[in-house]
């Protein structure tokens, strides 16, 4: 298991285990984090998994495709540390990630 570290938007602190394979978003809603609604399923075309990627992990995690820059584009609260949790898949290498949801 591989911990994830979710902020939700009322600034509660939640640190999950995650299953390697699984998304960053699947993590989430698993254990019912406020905030990931996923209302796509995890297909990149709802945005309702948009997370805040803490900037000491942008280069392990990496910037979105450009289909996912697509969607972020619609998106409330886009920062330059923006992702779609269903686009990043959880490795051992990401063990203590820290996301943060924004107000939808
Ligand atoms: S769950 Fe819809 S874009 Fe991620």
């Amino acid at each position: 298991m591989t911990k994830i570290i979710y902020h939700d938007p009322q600034g509660k602190t939640h640190d999950i285990d995650v299953k390697p394979g699984q998304s960053v978003m699947e993590g989430a809603v698993r254990h019912a984090i406020p905030g990931i609604d996923a209302d796509c399923g995890g297909a990149c075309a709802c945005a309702t998994c948009h997370v805040h990627i803490k900037p000491d992990w942008w280069d392990k995690v990496g910037a979105p495709n450009p289909m996912e820059q697509s969607m972020l584009d619609f998106a409330d609260n886009v920062t330059e540390h923006s992702r779609l949790s269903c686009q990043i898949t959880v490795s051992e290498a990401l063990e203590g990630l820290e996301v943060t949801i924004p107000e939808a």
